[in-house]
């Protein structure tokens, strides 16, 4: 019966027809619009969990994550533009292996969506603290981090969240004109950092490349485990594949903007690692058994205290520049930083309260949650809980742990969606795809075996909050969506077929 509940994908598609956008985007926006999604907290603050992962070697877990994120990012584009509709991984699991899996998607993208949002307020009260701190209002030590981290509460990251999901009620959006501007603060910044920080790099510095070795499954440290978390810096690409609709020639320009705004991306985290490890070193802080203490924990909070190492700092870009004694320069991306994550932020919760919506509008979560303002037209309820739990996790605990969750999410949708693209090749060989995945049956299994890789590598602990998750999400599923599904629903009253509202008229704000 579980595995019965497909919706159809015609049904899903009339959706998207009645509300056909004109196809203007060419490789060159979808390329800025992929950049401006993906820079934000995973380079600006997560290099330095790298660092304490696998030192000077996290270069190379840079490349290990670009890898699997292309592979995915091809597969993830041919659902995407075969099934151009709002909860993305979620709507596509649906309409290709049904509800039950559907449901365990969406439930993990709550992790990709909303732990993110979380973890890149954590990362950006990092640079405002640093800002603060230069400018002579630091702000107490208990108010700076969450309790993990060795402070209280991390009002920052708290307000951050708050200030956006206002935003967002409110009806702002994504405007083209706007992140063309936080991509080029984004890139000056970064490559500001490179120009300054890639000469000042002495060899010693790299020595030894690989103090904790590849690391181990469930281990969390090592190169693979720096690569698990570090591919958080990636996660964001899925902006171009859901403006497939919107792309002209998207078999052409679809692939160009993902692996463009990827192979940007890459290029720049490299010479940012370079020029970060060189300047000044990465080796991790070991413990007392001579591991590298797990990022995240209060272990290395105790351990990094008055310590200078770029393993230890919330903004070690701009540590790294005023460490080399350019602290002008450092504070330049301490605000460059503080200007622009804010939009990823807002990036995140969007995609989660569309997410959201989707799924209540299926009837698998309560219909409270898609009532729409009706002043501002958008999905106000389900926006200010999802904001309210998003500014909690981002005041309790530090960036790193918010990260690996939500790599846990993503990894298990990428798995996902690459296997539906398999299942619906065979089960429906000619319906349109106006984007094909190249090889794909080469490609779709390699995501796969990318993301188990990475997923695998994740530390225990994150695995088991991924697992906890899954449960309680059955948990809910059992007790309310199974019951009150519209498509569960329409299938026993035998009905006319599953009910599918049409779009709702959200308010998508000034499109510049
Ligand atoms: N890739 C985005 C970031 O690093 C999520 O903030």
């Amino acid at each position: 019966m579980l595995f019965q509940r497909i919706k159809p994908l015609d049904k899903i598609l009339e959706t998207a027809e009645k509300k056909a956008l004109k196809r203007q985007l060419g490789a060159f926006q979808l390329t800025m619009l992929g950049i401006g999604a993906i820079i934000g907290t995973g380079i600006f603050v997560l290099t330095a969990e790298a660092g304490q992962k696998a030192g000077p070697a996290m270069m190379v877990a840079f490349v290990i994550a670009a890898v699997v994120c292309a592979l995915a990012a091809l597969a993830y584009s041919e659902l995407a533009s075969m099934i151009p509709v709002s909860g993305s991984a979620y709507t596509y699991t649906y309409g290709v292996m049904g509800e039950a899996l559907a449901w365990t998607v969406g439930w993990a993208l709550v992790l990709e969506y909303a732990v993110a949002a979380g973890a890149v307020s954590v990362g950006w009260s990092g640079y405002m603290n640093g800002l603060l701190a230069s400018a002579g209002m630091e702000i107490p030590l208990a108010l700076r981090t969450g309790p993990m981290d060795g402070g209280a509460f991390n009002i920052l990251a708290f307000c951050i969240a708050l200030l956006v999901t206002v935003l967002l009620v409110m009806g702002t959006s994504k405007s083209a004109k706007v992140n063309a501007i936080l991509v080029l603060v984004k890139v000056a910044a970064l490559t500001a950092f490179i120009i300054i920080a890639v000469p000042a790099a002495q060899d010693e510095n790299f020595k030894p490349f690989f103090p904790t070795g590849w690391g181990s499954p469930l281990g969390g440290v090592g190169v693979l485990g720096a690569a698990a978390s570090i591919f958080f810096a990636y996660v964001g690409f899925d902006a171009v594949s859901t403006a497939a609709e919107e792309t002209e020639n998207p078999n052409r320009n679809i692939p160009i903007g993902l692996i463009g705004s990827l192979l940007v991306c890459t290029i720049f985290y490299m010479l940012v690692g370079y020029g970060a490890v060189g300047a000044i070193g990465s080796q991790p802080m070991m413990g007392a058994d001579g591991m590298a203490i797990h990022p995240g924990t209060p272990e290395l909070a105790a351990a990094c205290m008055g310590s200078e190492a770029l393993v230890c700092s919330k903004e070690p870009l701009a540590h790294v520049l005023k460490m080399l004694g350019f602290a002008g320069w450092g504070n330049a991306i301490g605000l460059a930083a503080a200007l622009a994550l804010p939009s990823v932020v807002l990036m995140m919760l969007y995609g989660q309260t569309r997410i959201f919506f989707t799924m209540s509008r299926d009837g698998l979560l309560p219909e409270v949650l898609s009532r729409v303002h009706p002043k501002y037209h958008t999905p106000h309820v389900v926006t200010m809980i999802t904001g309210v739990f998003v500014a909690l996790f981002a005041a309790m605990f530090p960036v790193g742990i918010l990260a690996d969750i939500s790599n846990s999410g993503t990894l298990f949708a990428f798995m996902a969606v690459s296997a539906g693209v398999l299942i619906l090749r065979k089960r429906d060989p000619h319906r349109h795809r106006p984007f094909r995945t190249p090889l794909a049956w080469v490609v779709c299994p390699l995501a796969i075996a990318g993301c188990l890789l990475l997923f695998l590598n994740l530390s225990v602990y994150t695995l088991g909050m991924f697992f906890g998750w899954a449960a309680l999400g059955f948990i809910v599923y059992a007790l309310y969506g199974y019951r009150n599904s519209e498509l569960g629903r329409g299938l026993k009253a035998a009905k006319n077929g599953p009910k599918i509202d049409p779009e709702p008229p959200f308010h998508e704000g000034p499109q510049a």
